[in-house]
């Protein structure tokens, strides 16, 4: 068994739990959370969410972590290797390759909207000083998607942060940075949740998120569900096992996979709770949705609020802190494949990782302006992509991992991983939900979109 990876090690299971949230948590909490529950009615999505996360999003986090430690290396090739150790295809391998496809396709449209969040902070900023504020928020935020210029220069600012961390390797300018300055996030959002509050719409807030009006539910619901499961834990592309790999053999993992699981459910769902009663004192309809929700709907409270225009500065700037995070676990897969696969150092493995996901990056940057006629289905290029890379890619991955954890690694080597850390009753639940209930619920799902149910 490996004890280390070429790659580097977390300095502590702290690091790693660090390293993993700050994965976790980001725009996924913060943007895609408030504006699809938006999109989906609110109450039964939420619910329904919740359920993905405990039945789906927990096994696969676990085996995950599973497999990166026991393989300690990239997705790809600790997949082979571990296919090799039990005498099972090497085709398996495969689930890495989709893994970085995912990751890539993630991290263009990721950092353009991270780029959205930069630009907002720099707005504030200027305003500090002296600028005019935002008097109209949809105009605002209007005026930036038609700005194709705008929108490529802080998408390429993002990616560089990105890319710099990357190079760098993970560890030490991570910790710091999710250390001190994601709870600074957490602070901001509850100030904001304060705001919520003293609104008045509080309770009609709850109310949306969390009363089920059943007779809603809809299959694309569970979809975008699933989907937003995967998304918000960093599941299915291989990311939070690219991380296992660099955990030491002491650390217990159900305990550090549950502790991730439960703060990026507890951000997003305080995230909603602050969030929703602005929209609904400002008279924006509760439902109607957009990737634009957070940013026309949050200036109007900042606005408002005393030392509003500092608290927006803070918050967009803390947000491309949560952004930053996470999207180097998006690019961290497919460098250190990169890195055994071929010659090249880290840093340019992740320099030209970087260079093609900003290249991607520009279709979701024009689906706003030069190429909004463009549409696929009912969706723009940056819909189109979100949909594949998110609803589609990653339950699949997330699939896969399931099944190969359950059903390929052998039982002594999960048990190995995973039962001296946890009651046996707890390791045979793992197991029931990662062979039988997870792919289940997982293939039902995508039988779905394809209009077999
Ligand atoms: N989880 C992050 C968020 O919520 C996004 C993210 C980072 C991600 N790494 C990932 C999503 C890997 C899927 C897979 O913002």
């Amino acid at each position: 068994m490996k004890t280390s990876s070429i790659h580097g090690m977390w300095s502590s299971r702290l690091a790693f739990v660090l390293a993993a949230t700050g994965s976790a948590v980001g725009l996924g909490n913060i943007w895609r959370f408030p504006y699809i529950t938006s999109e989906n009615g609110g109450g039964a999505f939420v619910l329904i969410y919740l359920g993905c996360i405990l039945l789906v999003g927990l096994p696969v986090m676990f085996s995950e972590i599973v497999i990166g430690r026991r393989g300690r290396m990239s997705p790809v090739n600790s997949l082979r290797e571990l296919s090799d150790a039990v005498g099972a295809s090497r085709a398996w391998m495969g689930l890495g390759f989709i893994g970085i496809i995912a990751g890539f396709l993630i991290l263009s449209f990721y950092s353009v909207v991270a780029g959205w969040t930069l630009h907002y902070g720099f707005l504030y900023i200027k305003e500090l000083f002296g600028a005019p504020g935002i008097t109209d928020p949809d105009a605002t935020f209007g005026s930036l998607l038609g700005n194709a210029g705008q929108l490529t220069f802080w998408h390429g600012v993002f990616m560089l942060m990105t890319v710099g961390v990357v190079a760098l390797g993970v560890e030490k300018g991570l910790e710091r940075a999710v250390g001190i300055l994601m709870p600074m996030l957490f602070i901001l959002l509850l100030i904001l949740l304060a705001y919520g509050v003293s609104t008045g719409h509080f309770w009609d807030a709850a109310r949306f998120l969390f009363q089920p009006d059943w007779s809603q539910v809809s299959t694309g619901m569970f979809v975008t569900a699933l989907g937003q499961a995967f998304f918000t834990l960093s599941l299915g592309m291989c990311a939070i096992m690219t991380y296992g790999a660099y955990l030491p053999a002491h650390v217990n993992i159900p305990r550090v996979g549950t502790a991730v699981a439960a703060s990026d459910t507890v951000v997003a769902l305080i995230a909603g709770l602050a969030i929703f009663p602005v929209i609904i004192a400002f008279g924006i309809d509760p439902g109607s949705g957009g990737a634009g929700l957070i940013f026309t709907s949050l200036p109007l409270a900042f606005a408002q609020m005393p030392f509003g225009i500092f608290y927006g500065a803070l918050f967009f700037l803390l947000l491309s802190v949560a952004a930053w995070t996470s999207s180097i676990s998006l690019m961290e897969p497919a460098t250190a494949y990169l890195v055994e696969a071929t010659n090249l150092s880290r840093k340019t493995a992740a320099l030209l990782i970087a260079l093609m996901g900003w290249l991607l990056g520009l279709a979701t940057v024009f689906s706003f302006n030069i190429w909004s006629e463009v549409t696929i289905g009912d969706k723009n290029l940056m819909g189109a992509i979100e949909f594949v890379a998110t609803d589609i890619m990653l339950p699949v991955g997330g699939l896969l991992t399931a099944l190969f954890a359950g059903w390929v690694l052998s039982k002594t080597i999960t048990k190995e991983e995973l039962d001296d850390k946890m009651p046996d009753w707890a390791f045979k639940a793992w197991l029931w939900l990662t062979r039988i209930v997870t792919p289940m619920l997982i293939l039902w799902v995508m039988a779905s979109i394809l209009g077999f149910l």
